[in-house]
């Protein structure tokens, strides 16, 4: 039997349009999907959208428009984003579509000895779709990160006996059962889980919010919206009974932002263990991207669409920004100076010039005829390594440094000079290894830069250069 990979993304709510940080998260993991295919592993990439719940409902109405509606225009912004990206997930999951519904539904029962009917007095953060105990509300009753005022609520609910798990969790986290990457957000959440942890509500009244997954045998509640979407990353895969559930739970990795890890590394395992089943091998948790070192928000006005990048960059060069410059274990910066500088030294100075320069000498010296070329013996142990610990910037770094050294050797080793002795065999042997260097980049670059590399492979395909009408990154004049 091949090799499985699973991965997913968080699934985005689906009330307002794409950003950045969305994008980057797909992008992420679709250089881990395509990197495990290229390795021979069955894939399943999994993200959707995240549809249910008091944001949604609220945004909707505020809009003038039902709630089903605003997901469904929503769901598709995000499905077309993917496909902007050249991101491709293998499912994408609607948490309104009817085998999420049923196979949540399943879950719920399959979690009842966990589920105990309660009384919720306290807040609730809309924004986040949190209820947030008493202990971490000051005066201002809001979330000092956004403006909306948390509402009051009183209300019976169904309870979920997550203290009952803290000590479980803990024992996986520290025996690597479960790995949270990087570091620093494992260390958070282990000291999270010494506080211990309590009992959450896990849903909300019907008369209080309709627009929600009807809780199993009780008409008046629906289930509370964390709590059904962390479900997606099983219902995808057709929980209980279905095959992908049998070949690809668990989970090789799941990716999420660093504002969510503690619903995916406290309240997702223990529902997991609730219901008997393995946990993800891994939670990878990436940083924020910020915009000119401040948060991105539509009230100061700094937020930076995917699709302003990509008209003006182009796909590839975009994937390479974020994957690159945005630190895979921390927080990044996005400036349009920053992108631009990184977009004409690296992209196009640094990988189109060696590949035009390899190019352009076997067609002026060779006729084009590229012959026998070896295979590199570089070590490409690192660039894996990086892989497997999501250190998207360090693999890309390591392939830099090939490229670098590639436009060191045509430095040193002067072709050009090399052309004029009547003994050709030199430059042969040079240029050759040059492609053979070339190809090796493609190759690497596959997973992160698709198109790039691709385009690479055809030139240099089939023992001759093939004219490529173009330039790989072309100069983008900008007002900066
Ligand atoms: N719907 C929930 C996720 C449910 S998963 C079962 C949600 N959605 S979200 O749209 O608010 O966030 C989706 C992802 O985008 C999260 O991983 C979040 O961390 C990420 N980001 C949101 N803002 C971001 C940045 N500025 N930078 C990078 N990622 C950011 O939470």
């Amino acid at each position: 039997m091949s090799k499985t990979f699973y991965v997913t993304t968080s699934i985005p709510y689906a009330n307002a349009v794409p950003h950045v940080g969305h994008a980057m998260e797909f992008i992420m993991a679709d250089v881990l999907a395509r990197y495990h295919r290229q390795q021979g592993a069955a894939v399943i990439y999994g993200s959707g959208s995240d549809e249910h719940g008091s944001k949604i409902a609220e945004t909707a109405e505020m809009l003038g428009k039902k709630p089903e509606d605003l997901a469904a225009e929503m769901s598709k912004v995000f499905q077309q984003l993917h496909k902007d990206l050249n991101s491709t997930p293998d499912i994408f999951i609607r948490t309104t579509d009817k085998k999420h519904i049923k196979s949540a539904q399943a879950i719920w029962k399959n979690l009842q000895k966990s589920i105990y009917k309660g009384k919720y007095e306290g807040w609730y953060d809309v924004k986040q779709e949190e209820f947030v105990p008493e202990n971490q509300v000051d005066k201002a009753r809001t979330n000092p990160n956004h403006p909306q005022a948390y509402q009051r609520l009183s209300e019976e609910n169904y309870f979920f006996k997550l203290s009952d798990f803290t000590d479980r969790i803990k024992q996986v986290i520290d025996s690597e059962e479960f790995v949270v990457v990087p570091l620093t957000r494992r260390n958070e959440i282990l000291s999270l889980l010494k506080e211990g942890l309590e009992d959450i509500s896990i849903s909300r009244p019907k008369d209080k919010l309709a627009w929600g997954i009807p809780v199993p045998g009780d008409t008046t509640q629906v289930m509370y919206v964390w709590v059904e979407a962390l479900m997606n990353y099983i219902t995808m895969l057709d929980y209980p009974e279905g095959e992908n559930f049998q070949k690809f739970w668990p989970a090789n990795v799941q990716i999420v932002g660093k504002d969510i890890s503690r619903f995916h590394a406290a309240i997702w395992p223990a529902m997991l263990m609730a219901l008997d089943i393995p946990l993800p091998k891994q939670l990878y948790v990436h940083g924020f991207i910020t915009m000119n070192g401040e948060k991105m928000s539509k009230s100061i006005g700094n937020v930076v669409a995917p699709a302003e990048i990509l008209d003006k960059y182009g796909l590839d060069a975009m994937r390479y920004y974020f994957l690159r410059h945005i630190p895979s274990y921390g927080d990044g910066d996005f400036t349009w100076e920053r992108f631009d500088a990184v977009y004409h030294g690296e992209l196009a100075n640094e990988l189109g010039n060696a590949v035009q320069r390899v190019a352009s000498m076997i067609n002026r010296y060779q006729q084009g005829v590229i012959g026998e070329y070896p295979h590199p013996d570089h070590d490409t142990g690192p660039y894996h390594e990086a892989l497997e610990n999501q250190q998207f910037d360090k693999a890309l770094e390591w392939v830099w440094e090939l490229v670098r050294g590639l436009n060191v050797f045509i430095e040193q080793e002067k072709p050009w000079q090399l052309a004029k002795k009547p003994d050709q065999s030199h430059l042969r042997e040079v240029l050759a290894a040059c492609v053979g260097d070339v190809l090796q980049i493609a190759e690497l670059l596959t997973p992160f830069l698709p198109q790039t590399s691709e385009t690479i492979q055809k030139i240099f395909k089939d023992g001759y250069v093939h004219n490529y009408s173009g330039v790989l990154f072309p100069r983008v004049e900008s007002e900066l």
